[in-house]
Protein backbone atom coordinates (compact mmCIF):
# COMPACT_ATOMS: atom_id res chain seq x y z
CA UNK A 1 0.00 0.00 0.00
CA UNK A 2 1.63 3.85 -0.84
CA UNK A 3 2.62 5.63 1.88
CA UNK A 4 0.04 8.79 0.35
CA UNK A 5 -2.41 6.36 0.88
CA UNK A 6 -1.96 4.99 4.44
CA UNK A 7 -1.78 8.39 5.53
CA UNK A 8 -4.67 9.58 3.82
CA UNK A 9 -6.39 6.66 5.51
CA UNK A 10 -5.06 7.73 9.09
CA UNK A 11 -6.42 10.71 8.64
CA UNK A 12 -9.39 9.98 7.49
CA UNK A 13 -9.43 7.84 11.14
CA UNK A 14 -8.34 11.51 12.85
CA UNK A 15 -10.80 13.48 11.38
CA UNK A 16 -13.62 12.92 13.47
CA UNK A 17 -11.01 14.50 16.34
CA UNK A 18 -10.27 17.62 14.58
CA UNK A 19 -11.99 19.65 17.07
CA UNK A 20 -10.29 18.23 19.82
CA UNK A 21 -6.74 18.09 17.95
CA UNK A 22 -7.21 22.12 16.91
CA UNK A 23 -7.51 22.98 20.57
CA UNK A 24 -5.21 20.73 21.54
CA UNK A 25 -2.82 22.23 18.85
CA UNK A 26 -3.63 25.47 20.33
CA UNK A 27 -2.21 24.55 23.88
CA UNK A 28 0.91 22.98 21.49
CA UNK A 29 1.51 26.73 20.35
CA UNK A 30 1.51 27.99 23.53
CA UNK A 31 3.54 25.64 25.31
CA UNK A 32 6.12 26.02 22.59
CA UNK A 33 5.76 30.13 23.25
CA UNK A 34 6.87 29.55 27.38
CA UNK A 35 9.52 27.34 26.25
CA UNK A 36 10.94 29.88 23.87
CA UNK A 37 10.44 32.80 26.34
CA UNK A 38 12.53 30.74 28.96
CA UNK A 39 15.11 30.70 27.00
CA UNK A 40 14.93 33.88 25.95
CA UNK A 41 15.12 34.64 29.90
CA UNK A 42 18.41 34.00 30.26
CA UNK A 43 19.66 37.15 28.80
CA UNK A 44 18.08 39.53 30.94
CA UNK A 45 19.37 36.82 34.12
CA UNK A 46 22.84 37.15 33.15
CA UNK A 47 23.37 40.96 31.28
CA UNK A 48 20.77 42.96 33.26
CA UNK A 49 21.79 40.61 36.84
CA UNK A 50 25.05 39.97 36.46
CA UNK A 51 26.88 42.11 34.49
CA UNK A 52 24.77 45.32 34.78
CA UNK A 53 23.75 44.44 38.78
CA UNK A 54 20.59 45.60 38.27
CA UNK A 55 18.00 45.18 41.53
CA UNK A 56 14.69 45.87 40.59
CA UNK A 57 15.39 43.16 37.75
CA UNK A 58 16.34 40.12 40.28
CA UNK A 59 12.68 41.49 41.92
CA UNK A 60 10.88 40.74 39.16
CA UNK A 61 12.89 38.20 37.52
CA UNK A 62 11.78 34.83 39.98
CA UNK A 63 8.14 36.33 39.56
CA UNK A 64 7.95 35.91 35.93
CA UNK A 65 9.57 32.80 35.59
CA UNK A 66 7.22 31.39 38.28
CA UNK A 67 4.23 32.66 36.00
CA UNK A 68 6.11 31.14 32.96
CA UNK A 69 6.43 27.77 34.02
CA UNK A 70 3.24 27.78 35.47
CA UNK A 71 1.39 28.56 32.22
CA UNK A 72 3.71 25.88 30.69
CA UNK A 73 2.36 23.44 33.27
CA UNK A 74 -0.84 24.01 32.54
CA UNK A 75 -1.24 24.08 28.58
CA UNK A 76 1.15 20.89 28.55
CA UNK A 77 -1.40 19.06 30.82
CA UNK A 78 -3.86 20.13 28.72
CA UNK A 79 -2.11 19.14 25.18
CA UNK A 80 -0.96 15.75 26.93
CA UNK A 81 -4.53 14.72 27.60
CA UNK A 82 -6.62 16.38 24.96
CA UNK A 83 -4.08 13.73 22.49
CA UNK A 84 -4.56 10.82 24.03
CA UNK A 85 -8.00 11.49 23.75
CA UNK A 86 -7.54 12.12 19.81
CA UNK A 87 -5.14 8.49 20.03
CA UNK A 88 -7.47 6.76 21.99
CA UNK A 89 -10.43 7.60 20.16
CA UNK A 90 -8.62 6.23 16.86
CA UNK A 91 -7.84 3.18 18.55
CA UNK A 92 -11.41 2.63 19.90
CA UNK A 93 -12.98 3.31 16.67
CA UNK A 94 -10.24 1.01 14.26
CA UNK A 95 -10.84 -1.71 16.96
CA UNK A 96 -14.62 -1.26 16.85
CA UNK A 97 -14.50 -0.82 12.59
CA UNK A 98 -12.44 -4.21 12.48
CA UNK A 99 -13.89 -6.29 14.65
CA UNK A 100 -17.53 -5.23 12.74
CA UNK A 101 -15.58 -6.18 9.89
CA UNK A 102 -13.88 -9.83 10.91
CA UNK A 103 -17.36 -10.76 12.02
CA UNK A 104 -19.16 -10.17 8.40
CA UNK A 105 -16.18 -12.14 6.51
CA UNK A 106 -17.60 -15.02 5.15
CA UNK A 107 -16.50 -18.42 6.43
CA UNK A 108 -13.72 -18.71 3.69
CA UNK A 109 -12.13 -16.04 5.19
CA UNK A 110 -11.77 -17.69 8.29
CA UNK A 111 -10.72 -20.69 6.94
CA UNK A 112 -7.41 -18.93 5.27
CA UNK A 113 -6.79 -16.73 8.44
CA UNK A 114 -5.57 -17.56 11.30
CA UNK A 115 -7.08 -16.81 14.57
CA UNK A 116 -3.97 -15.62 16.11
CA UNK A 117 -2.97 -13.05 12.99
CA UNK A 118 -6.80 -11.54 13.66
CA UNK A 119 -6.32 -11.21 17.55
CA UNK A 120 -2.85 -9.47 16.69
CA UNK A 121 -4.63 -6.74 13.99
CA UNK A 122 -6.78 -6.04 16.68
CA UNK A 123 -5.20 -5.94 19.55
CA UNK A 124 -1.39 -4.88 18.75
CA UNK A 125 -1.30 -3.28 15.63
CA UNK A 126 -3.97 -0.70 16.48
CA UNK A 127 -1.85 0.39 19.27
CA UNK A 128 0.80 1.02 17.16
CA UNK A 129 -1.45 3.28 15.34
CA UNK A 130 -1.94 5.05 18.30
CA UNK A 131 1.25 5.63 19.07
CA UNK A 132 2.08 7.32 15.76
CA UNK A 133 -1.28 9.41 15.90
CA UNK A 134 -0.62 10.71 19.65
CA UNK A 135 3.62 10.45 19.23
CA UNK A 136 4.12 10.88 15.93
CA UNK A 137 1.46 13.20 13.71
CA UNK A 138 1.10 15.24 16.87
CA UNK A 139 4.78 15.03 18.39
CA UNK A 140 5.90 15.97 15.05
CA UNK A 141 3.75 19.30 15.53
CA UNK A 142 5.10 20.00 19.02
CA UNK A 143 8.53 19.45 18.21
CA UNK A 144 7.72 22.08 14.72
CA UNK A 145 6.09 24.58 16.70
CA UNK A 146 9.02 24.14 19.59
CA UNK A 147 11.73 24.50 17.22
CA UNK A 148 10.07 27.31 15.42
CA UNK A 149 9.46 29.21 19.00
CA UNK A 150 13.07 28.65 19.64
CA UNK A 151 14.06 29.74 16.34
CA UNK A 152 12.39 33.05 16.50
CA UNK A 153 14.44 33.40 19.40
CA UNK A 154 17.90 32.65 18.38
CA UNK A 155 17.25 34.80 15.21
CA UNK A 156 16.08 37.29 17.18
CA UNK A 157 19.32 37.51 19.13
CA UNK A 158 21.69 37.11 16.61
CA UNK A 159 20.73 36.25 12.74
CA UNK A 160 24.43 36.00 12.17
CA UNK A 161 24.83 33.17 14.73
CA UNK A 162 21.47 31.54 14.01
CA UNK A 163 22.07 31.00 9.90
CA UNK A 164 25.38 29.93 11.09
CA UNK A 165 23.62 27.10 13.11
CA UNK A 166 20.85 26.21 10.64
CA UNK A 167 23.86 25.32 8.25
CA UNK A 168 23.80 22.14 10.48
CA UNK A 169 20.14 21.15 10.76
CA UNK A 170 19.55 19.75 7.69
CA UNK A 171 22.69 16.99 8.17
CA UNK A 172 20.10 15.06 10.85
CA UNK A 173 17.82 14.77 8.87
CA UNK A 174 19.65 12.42 6.23
CA UNK A 175 20.24 9.35 9.25
CA UNK A 176 16.87 9.97 10.23
CA UNK A 177 15.28 8.62 6.88
CA UNK A 178 17.57 6.09 6.63
CA UNK A 179 16.82 4.73 10.06
CA UNK A 180 13.16 5.05 9.07
CA UNK A 181 13.60 2.65 6.68
CA UNK A 182 15.40 -0.10 8.30
CA UNK A 183 13.34 0.64 11.35
CA UNK A 184 9.98 -0.26 9.07
CA UNK A 185 11.53 -3.17 8.15
CA UNK A 186 11.72 -4.65 11.45
CA UNK A 187 8.68 -3.74 12.65
CA UNK A 188 6.79 -5.20 10.19
CA UNK A 189 9.13 -8.07 10.63
CA UNK A 190 8.32 -7.78 14.37
CA UNK A 191 4.26 -7.91 13.97
CA UNK A 192 4.35 -10.94 11.75
CA UNK A 193 5.91 -12.72 13.98
CA UNK A 194 4.12 -11.68 16.67
CA UNK A 195 1.26 -12.69 15.03
CA UNK A 196 2.45 -16.25 14.64
CA UNK A 197 3.47 -16.42 18.51
CA UNK A 198 -0.38 -15.23 19.06
CA UNK A 199 -1.70 -17.80 16.40
CA UNK A 200 0.82 -20.68 18.09
CA UNK A 201 -0.59 -20.44 21.53
CA UNK A 202 -4.33 -19.99 20.31
CA UNK A 203 -4.29 -23.38 18.37
CA UNK A 204 -1.91 -25.31 21.19
CA UNK A 205 -3.21 -24.14 24.52
CA UNK A 206 -7.23 -24.41 22.69
CA UNK A 207 -5.86 -28.24 21.35
CA UNK A 208 -3.80 -28.94 24.75
CA UNK A 209 -5.66 -32.31 24.94
CA UNK A 210 -4.36 -33.16 21.89
CA UNK A 211 -1.02 -32.16 22.26
CA UNK A 212 -0.62 -34.51 25.07
CA UNK A 213 -2.49 -37.22 23.65
CA UNK A 214 -0.32 -37.57 21.16
CA UNK A 215 3.09 -36.73 22.83
CA UNK A 216 3.76 -33.75 21.08
CA UNK A 217 4.56 -31.40 24.12
CA UNK A 218 8.47 -30.78 23.00
CA UNK A 219 7.59 -30.73 19.36
CA UNK A 220 5.13 -28.04 20.12
CA UNK A 221 7.90 -26.44 22.68
CA UNK A 222 10.72 -26.57 20.25
CA UNK A 223 8.12 -24.99 17.32
CA UNK A 224 7.11 -22.10 19.92
CA UNK A 225 10.57 -21.59 21.04
CA UNK A 226 11.85 -21.13 17.27
CA UNK A 227 9.04 -18.59 16.71
CA UNK A 228 9.79 -16.74 19.94
CA UNK A 229 13.91 -16.82 19.19
CA UNK A 230 13.11 -15.26 15.48
CA UNK A 231 11.05 -12.56 17.42
CA UNK A 232 13.84 -11.96 19.56
CA UNK A 233 16.53 -11.72 17.00
CA UNK A 234 14.55 -9.28 15.47
CA UNK A 235 14.07 -6.83 18.68
CA UNK A 236 17.92 -6.96 18.64
CA UNK A 237 18.45 -5.78 15.23
CA UNK A 238 15.82 -3.50 16.13
CA UNK A 239 17.14 -2.21 19.28
CA UNK A 240 20.68 -1.70 17.52
CA UNK A 241 19.03 0.50 14.68
CA UNK A 242 17.30 2.59 17.07
CA UNK A 243 19.92 3.26 19.23
CA UNK A 244 22.65 3.65 17.00
CA UNK A 245 20.46 6.40 15.42
CA UNK A 246 20.17 7.44 18.95
CA UNK A 247 23.89 7.88 19.21
CA UNK A 248 24.69 9.12 15.89
CA UNK A 249 22.23 11.84 16.60
CA UNK A 250 23.51 12.74 20.26
CA UNK A 251 27.21 12.75 18.58
CA UNK A 252 25.99 14.83 15.41
CA UNK A 253 24.16 17.41 18.48
CA UNK A 254 27.94 17.71 20.09
CA UNK A 255 29.26 18.43 17.37
CA UNK A 256 26.95 21.59 16.65
CA UNK A 257 27.07 22.50 20.07
CA UNK A 258 30.95 22.84 19.47
CA UNK A 259 30.75 24.19 16.48
CA UNK A 260 28.36 26.82 17.99
CA UNK A 261 30.48 27.69 20.90
CA UNK A 262 33.31 28.16 18.60
CA UNK A 263 31.70 30.80 16.60
CA UNK A 264 29.71 32.48 19.31
CA UNK A 265 32.21 32.86 21.40
CA UNK A 266 34.75 34.35 18.81
CA UNK A 267 31.78 37.30 18.72
CA UNK A 268 30.99 37.76 22.25
CA UNK A 269 35.63 38.34 22.08
CA UNK A 270 35.01 40.56 19.13
CA UNK A 271 32.06 42.30 21.39
CA UNK A 272 29.83 41.56 18.40
CA UNK A 273 27.33 40.06 21.61
CA UNK A 274 26.95 39.97 25.18
CA UNK A 275 27.62 37.38 27.50
CA UNK A 276 23.72 37.31 28.31
CA UNK A 277 22.89 37.02 24.00
CA UNK A 278 25.57 34.42 24.01
CA UNK A 279 24.47 32.03 27.18
CA UNK A 280 20.77 32.98 25.81
CA UNK A 281 21.55 32.16 22.71
CA UNK A 282 22.81 28.14 23.61
CA UNK A 283 20.45 27.88 26.16
CA UNK A 284 17.86 27.97 22.90
CA UNK A 285 20.00 25.67 21.40
CA UNK A 286 20.07 22.83 23.66
CA UNK A 287 16.31 23.17 23.96
CA UNK A 288 16.26 23.10 20.29
CA UNK A 289 18.00 19.78 20.29
CA UNK A 290 15.75 18.17 22.57
CA UNK A 291 12.79 17.97 20.06
CA UNK A 292 14.94 17.42 17.08
CA UNK A 293 16.45 14.38 18.77
CA UNK A 294 12.88 13.21 19.88
CA UNK A 295 11.65 13.55 16.14
CA UNK A 296 14.21 11.04 15.18
CA UNK A 297 12.06 8.66 18.03
CA UNK A 298 9.11 9.79 16.61
CA UNK A 299 10.10 9.05 13.17
CA UNK A 300 10.67 5.18 14.33
CA UNK A 301 6.97 5.54 16.03
CA UNK A 302 5.88 6.80 13.02
CA UNK A 303 7.06 3.80 10.83
CA UNK A 304 6.32 1.15 12.90
CA UNK A 305 2.51 2.88 13.12
CA UNK A 306 2.62 3.25 9.23
CA UNK A 307 3.25 -0.59 9.08
CA UNK A 308 0.44 -1.38 11.38
CA UNK A 309 -2.01 0.70 9.89
CA UNK A 310 -0.67 -0.93 6.12
CA UNK A 311 -1.53 -4.18 7.76
CA UNK A 312 -5.10 -3.21 9.31
CA UNK A 313 -5.84 -1.49 5.97
CA UNK A 314 -5.64 -4.57 4.54
CA UNK A 315 -7.19 -5.94 6.38
CA UNK A 316 -10.19 -3.67 6.11
CA UNK A 317 -10.15 -3.88 2.18
CA UNK A 318 -10.61 -7.80 2.24
CA UNK A 319 -14.31 -7.72 0.37
CA UNK A 320 -16.51 -10.13 1.49
CA UNK A 321 -17.20 -12.29 -1.79
CA UNK A 322 -19.13 -10.79 -4.36
CA UNK A 323 -22.69 -11.45 -4.14
CA UNK A 324 -24.61 -13.07 -6.67
CA UNK A 325 -28.43 -11.63 -5.72
CA UNK A 326 -30.24 -8.54 -4.34
CA UNK A 327 -30.34 -9.58 -1.04
CA UNK A 328 -32.67 -7.78 0.47
CA UNK A 329 -36.12 -9.59 0.25
CA UNK A 330 -37.49 -10.35 3.78
CA UNK A 331 -37.80 -14.13 4.11
CA UNK A 332 -41.36 -14.66 5.09
CA UNK A 333 -42.27 -17.28 7.83
CA UNK A 334 -41.19 -20.64 6.59
CA UNK A 335 -44.56 -22.17 4.83
CA UNK A 336 -44.38 -24.63 2.00
CA UNK A 337 -40.80 -26.13 0.62
CA UNK A 338 -37.19 -25.87 1.03
CA UNK A 339 -35.86 -26.94 -2.77
CA UNK A 340 -32.59 -27.73 -4.14
CA UNK A 341 -32.22 -27.08 -8.03
CA UNK A 342 -28.99 -28.15 -9.63
CA UNK A 343 -26.86 -27.19 -7.05
CA UNK A 344 -23.42 -27.44 -7.67
CA UNK A 345 -20.38 -26.21 -5.58
CA UNK A 346 -16.63 -25.99 -5.49
CA UNK A 347 -14.62 -23.98 -2.53
CA UNK A 348 -11.64 -23.12 -4.85
CA UNK A 349 -13.51 -23.20 -8.53
CA UNK A 350 -11.19 -26.01 -9.51
CA UNK A 351 -12.32 -28.82 -7.41
CA UNK A 352 -16.22 -29.83 -7.84
CA UNK A 353 -17.35 -30.78 -3.98
CA UNK A 354 -21.41 -30.77 -4.55
CA UNK A 355 -22.09 -32.25 -8.15
CA UNK A 356 -25.89 -31.19 -9.94
CA UNK A 357 -27.58 -31.85 -6.23
CA UNK A 358 -31.15 -31.14 -7.00
CA UNK A 359 -33.94 -32.58 -3.91
CA UNK A 360 -37.13 -31.00 -2.03
CA UNK A 361 -38.03 -31.33 1.17
CA UNK A 362 -42.08 -30.35 2.07
CA UNK A 363 -42.70 -28.41 5.24
CA UNK A 364 -42.67 -30.73 8.11
CA UNK A 365 -40.80 -33.21 6.14
CA UNK A 366 -37.44 -35.16 7.47
CA UNK A 367 -34.86 -35.63 4.91
CA UNK A 368 -31.66 -37.54 5.82
CA UNK A 369 -28.28 -37.30 4.32
CA UNK A 370 -26.18 -40.20 4.58
CA UNK A 371 -23.02 -41.36 2.54
CA UNK A 372 -19.00 -41.68 3.28
CA UNK A 373 -16.91 -38.80 4.74
CA UNK A 374 -16.04 -36.29 2.60
CA UNK A 375 -18.67 -37.01 0.34
CA UNK A 376 -20.01 -32.77 0.73
CA UNK A 377 -23.17 -33.74 3.51
CA UNK A 378 -21.67 -30.85 5.40
CA UNK A 379 -20.70 -28.42 2.41
CA UNK A 380 -24.45 -29.11 1.45
CA UNK A 381 -25.91 -28.08 5.39
CA UNK A 382 -23.28 -25.02 4.94
CA UNK A 383 -25.11 -24.04 1.96
CA UNK A 384 -28.90 -23.81 3.26
CA UNK A 385 -28.11 -20.87 5.78
CA UNK A 386 -25.91 -19.27 3.35
CA UNK A 387 -22.27 -19.63 4.46
CA UNK A 388 -21.46 -20.34 1.03
CA UNK A 389 -22.86 -19.26 -2.09
CA UNK A 390 -23.71 -21.93 -5.38
CA UNK A 391 -21.43 -22.31 -7.53
CA UNK A 392 -24.11 -23.40 -10.05
CA UNK A 393 -27.67 -23.99 -9.44
CA UNK A 394 -29.82 -22.17 -6.49
CA UNK A 395 -31.94 -22.90 -3.46
CA UNK A 396 -35.34 -21.81 -2.98
CA UNK A 397 -37.17 -20.95 0.02
CA UNK A 398 -40.94 -20.99 -0.44
CA UNK A 399 -39.59 -20.12 -3.93
CA UNK A 400 -37.34 -17.64 -3.04
CA UNK A 401 -33.94 -17.72 -4.32
CA UNK A 402 -31.29 -17.96 -1.21
CA UNK A 403 -29.50 -15.28 -3.17
CA UNK A 404 -32.25 -12.69 -2.85
CA UNK A 405 -32.99 -13.08 0.54
CA UNK A 406 -31.88 -10.87 3.24
CA UNK A 407 -29.42 -13.24 5.19
CA UNK A 408 -30.73 -12.26 8.85
CA UNK A 409 -34.42 -12.98 8.35
CA UNK A 410 -33.20 -16.21 6.71
CA UNK A 411 -30.73 -17.31 9.18
CA UNK A 412 -33.57 -16.45 11.71
CA UNK A 413 -35.72 -19.11 10.60
CA UNK A 414 -32.95 -21.72 10.62
CA UNK A 415 -31.55 -23.45 13.45
CA UNK A 416 -28.37 -25.82 13.31
CA UNK A 417 -27.00 -28.39 15.79
CA UNK A 418 -23.51 -29.68 14.59
CA UNK A 419 -21.22 -32.01 15.56
CA UNK A 420 -18.66 -29.57 16.82
CA UNK A 421 -20.59 -27.54 19.82
CA UNK A 422 -19.98 -23.88 19.90
CA UNK A 423 -20.03 -22.73 23.65
CA UNK A 424 -19.00 -19.49 24.95
CA UNK A 425 -17.15 -18.71 28.36
CA UNK A 426 -20.44 -17.69 29.90
CA UNK A 427 -22.94 -18.59 31.77
CA UNK A 428 -25.64 -21.66 31.12
CA UNK A 429 -28.31 -19.42 30.56
CA UNK A 430 -26.47 -17.27 28.38
CA UNK A 431 -25.29 -19.98 25.94
CA UNK A 432 -29.12 -21.41 26.07
CA UNK A 433 -30.68 -17.86 25.17
CA UNK A 434 -27.93 -16.86 22.95
CA UNK A 435 -29.10 -14.60 20.11
CA UNK A 436 -31.71 -13.52 22.16
CA UNK A 437 -31.00 -11.89 25.63
CA UNK A 438 -34.72 -11.38 26.17
CA UNK A 439 -35.80 -14.71 27.23
CA UNK A 440 -36.97 -15.07 30.17
CA UNK A 441 -35.88 -17.33 32.82
CA UNK A 442 -39.04 -19.51 32.23
CA UNK A 443 -38.42 -20.48 28.82
CA UNK A 444 -34.65 -21.11 28.80
CA UNK A 445 -35.53 -23.84 31.78
CA UNK A 446 -38.51 -24.92 29.62
CA UNK A 447 -35.75 -25.10 26.49
CA UNK A 448 -33.08 -27.20 28.99
CA UNK A 449 -36.13 -29.63 30.05
CA UNK A 450 -37.02 -30.48 26.47
CA UNK A 451 -33.71 -31.07 25.63
CA UNK A 452 -32.79 -33.41 28.45
CA UNK A 453 -30.30 -30.88 30.41
CA UNK A 454 -31.58 -29.60 33.36
CA UNK A 455 -30.89 -32.23 35.74
CA UNK A 456 -27.16 -31.93 34.93
CA UNK A 457 -28.01 -27.91 34.85
CA UNK A 458 -29.09 -28.56 38.41
CA UNK A 459 -26.14 -30.30 39.68
CA UNK A 460 -24.18 -27.48 38.80
CA UNK A 461 -22.54 -25.25 41.46
CA UNK A 462 -24.51 -22.47 40.64
CA UNK A 463 -27.41 -24.18 38.40
CA UNK A 464 -27.81 -21.70 35.36
CA UNK A 465 -25.92 -19.19 36.45
CA UNK A 466 -22.60 -21.31 36.13
CA UNK A 467 -20.03 -19.83 34.34
CA UNK A 468 -18.77 -22.95 32.16
CA UNK A 469 -15.24 -22.39 30.62
CA UNK A 470 -13.94 -21.89 27.52
CA UNK A 471 -15.71 -23.50 24.60
CA UNK A 472 -17.90 -25.43 27.35
CA UNK A 473 -14.83 -26.80 28.69
CA UNK A 474 -16.43 -27.69 32.06
CA UNK A 475 -18.82 -29.89 30.65
CA UNK A 476 -18.89 -33.51 29.06
CA UNK A 477 -19.39 -34.23 25.26
CA UNK A 478 -23.07 -34.94 25.69
CA UNK A 479 -23.46 -32.21 28.15
CA UNK A 480 -22.29 -29.86 25.86
CA UNK A 481 -24.52 -31.39 22.71
CA UNK A 482 -27.52 -31.14 25.08
CA UNK A 483 -26.83 -27.14 25.72
CA UNK A 484 -27.10 -26.22 22.07
CA UNK A 485 -29.85 -28.30 21.40
CA UNK A 486 -31.15 -26.21 23.79
CA UNK A 487 -30.25 -23.10 22.61
CA UNK A 488 -31.96 -24.51 19.34
CA UNK A 489 -34.98 -25.39 21.05
CA UNK A 490 -35.25 -21.61 21.88
CA UNK A 491 -34.69 -20.22 18.66
CA UNK A 492 -37.75 -22.09 18.08
CA UNK A 493 -36.74 -21.94 14.18
CA UNK A 494 -38.76 -23.60 11.77
CA UNK A 495 -35.88 -25.23 9.50
CA UNK A 496 -33.93 -27.39 11.39
CA UNK A 497 -30.39 -28.47 10.19
CA UNK A 498 -28.55 -31.37 12.16
CA UNK A 499 -24.59 -32.39 10.97
CA UNK A 500 -23.76 -35.39 12.61
CA UNK A 501 -25.07 -33.94 16.10
CA UNK A 502 -24.51 -37.44 17.83
CA UNK A 503 -20.94 -38.90 16.46
CA UNK A 504 -18.44 -37.77 18.70
CA UNK A 505 -20.56 -39.68 21.93
CA UNK A 506 -20.24 -42.13 23.69
CA UNK A 507 -23.21 -44.60 23.45
CA UNK A 508 -25.00 -43.30 27.14
CA UNK A 509 -24.54 -39.66 26.34
CA UNK A 510 -25.50 -40.48 22.29
CA UNK A 511 -29.08 -41.90 23.58
CA UNK A 512 -30.01 -38.57 25.67
CA UNK A 513 -29.03 -36.72 22.75
CA UNK A 514 -30.56 -38.42 20.56
CA UNK A 515 -33.96 -38.12 22.94
CA UNK A 516 -33.48 -34.65 22.92
CA UNK A 517 -33.08 -34.57 19.25
CA UNK A 518 -36.37 -35.83 19.09
CA UNK A 519 -38.02 -32.70 20.72
CA UNK A 520 -36.27 -30.46 19.03
CA UNK A 521 -37.41 -32.20 15.46
CA UNK A 522 -40.99 -32.27 16.35
CA UNK A 523 -43.33 -30.15 13.92
CA UNK A 524 -39.96 -28.77 12.19
CA UNK A 525 -39.08 -29.51 9.28
CA UNK A 526 -35.13 -31.15 9.19
CA UNK A 527 -32.49 -31.72 6.84
CA UNK A 528 -30.42 -34.38 9.14
CA UNK A 529 -26.98 -35.50 8.41
CA UNK A 530 -26.60 -38.68 10.22
CA UNK A 531 -23.68 -40.89 11.34
CA UNK A 532 -25.62 -43.79 13.02
CA UNK A 533 -28.17 -45.18 10.45
CA UNK A 534 -30.18 -45.98 13.12
CA UNK A 535 -31.06 -42.12 13.53
CA UNK A 536 -32.26 -41.63 10.09
CA UNK A 537 -35.12 -44.62 10.35
CA UNK A 538 -37.60 -42.67 10.71
CA UNK A 539 -36.77 -40.22 7.80
CA UNK A 540 -39.48 -39.40 4.92
CA UNK A 541 -36.15 -39.60 2.61
CA UNK A 542 -32.85 -40.79 2.04
CA UNK A 543 -30.63 -39.66 -0.04
CA UNK A 544 -27.05 -41.87 -0.77
CA UNK A 545 -24.78 -38.45 -1.07
CA UNK A 546 -21.07 -40.20 -2.75
CA UNK A 547 -18.54 -37.63 -4.42
CA UNK A 548 -20.82 -35.07 -4.41
CA UNK A 549 -23.77 -36.53 -6.62
CA UNK A 550 -26.77 -38.56 -5.03
CA UNK A 551 -26.24 -41.82 -6.02
CA UNK A 552 -29.26 -43.63 -4.33
CA UNK A 553 -32.74 -42.15 -2.88
CA UNK A 554 -35.56 -43.41 -0.88
CA UNK A 555 -36.67 -44.49 2.17
CA UNK A 556 -35.00 -46.99 4.46
CA UNK A 557 -36.76 -50.25 3.45
CA UNK A 558 -36.26 -49.66 -0.11
CA UNK A 559 -32.72 -48.52 -0.02
CA UNK A 560 -31.75 -51.90 2.16
CA UNK A 561 -33.33 -54.00 -0.72
CA UNK A 562 -31.66 -52.23 -3.63
CA UNK A 563 -27.93 -53.73 -2.02
CA UNK A 564 -26.51 -50.51 -3.12
CA UNK A 565 -24.26 -47.98 -0.78
CA UNK A 566 -26.79 -47.34 1.46
CA UNK A 567 -26.96 -51.44 2.60
CA UNK A 568 -23.01 -51.60 2.06
CA UNK A 569 -22.95 -48.61 4.94
CA UNK A 570 -25.60 -50.05 7.19
CA UNK A 571 -23.72 -53.62 7.06
CA UNK A 572 -20.64 -51.54 8.27
CA UNK A 573 -22.29 -51.02 11.55
CA UNK A 574 -23.25 -54.06 12.46
N1 LIG B 1 -13.50 -25.17 4.00
C1 LIG B 1 -13.17 -26.01 3.03
N2 LIG B 1 -12.32 -25.62 2.05
C2 LIG B 1 -11.99 -26.46 1.05
N3 LIG B 1 -12.43 -27.73 0.94
C3 LIG B 1 -13.26 -28.19 1.89
C4 LIG B 1 -13.67 -27.36 2.98
N4 LIG B 1 -14.50 -28.09 3.76
C5 LIG B 1 -14.60 -29.30 3.18
N5 LIG B 1 -13.86 -29.37 2.07
C6 LIG B 1 -13.77 -30.53 1.14
O1 LIG B 1 -15.04 -30.76 0.60
C7 LIG B 1 -15.29 -32.14 0.52
C8 LIG B 1 -16.61 -32.46 1.23
O2 LIG B 1 -16.46 -32.25 2.61
P1 LIG B 1 -17.67 -32.29 3.63
O3 LIG B 1 -18.78 -31.51 3.06
O4 LIG B 1 -17.19 -31.92 4.96
O5 LIG B 1 -18.03 -33.84 3.57
P2 LIG B 1 -18.90 -34.70 4.58
O6 LIG B 1 -19.59 -33.80 5.53
O7 LIG B 1 -19.79 -35.48 3.69
O8 LIG B 1 -17.94 -35.61 5.28
C9 LIG B 1 -14.10 -32.86 1.10
O9 LIG B 1 -13.30 -33.31 0.04
C10 LIG B 1 -13.40 -31.80 1.88
O10 LIG B 1 -12.02 -32.01 1.82
MG1 LIG C 1 -19.44 -33.63 7.59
Amino acid sequence: MPEKEILRRIYQAIKPYTGTMLVAMLCMVLVAGFSASQAYMVKPLLDRIFFEHDRSTLNILPLILIAIFLGKGIFYYGYTVLLEKVGQGVVRDLRQKVYRHISRMPLSFFHRTATGELISRVVSDVTLIQYAVSRAVVGILKDLFQVLGLLGVVFYMNWQLASFSLLFLPLSLVPMAIFGRLHRRYSHQNQETMANVSTHLHETINGHRIVKAFGMETYEGDRFAGIVDRLYRIFIKEAKVRNFSHSLMEFLGGVFVAMVIWYGGRQVLNGHATPGTFFSFMTSLVMIYEPIKSLSDVNSALQQGMAAAARVFRLLDEEPEPRAGTDDIPLPPFEKELRVENLSFSYDGNDTVLNDISFTIKAGETIALVGPSGGGKSTLANLVPRFYEPTRGKILIDGHNLMDLDIKTLRDQIAMVTQETILFNDTVKNNIAYGDPERNMDEIRAAARAAYALDFIEDLPQGFNTVIGEFGARLSGGQRQRLSIARALLKDAPILILDEATSNLDTESEREVQKALENLMRDRTTLVIAHRLSTIRQANRIYVIKDGRIVEQGDHDTLMASGGVYQTLKKMQR
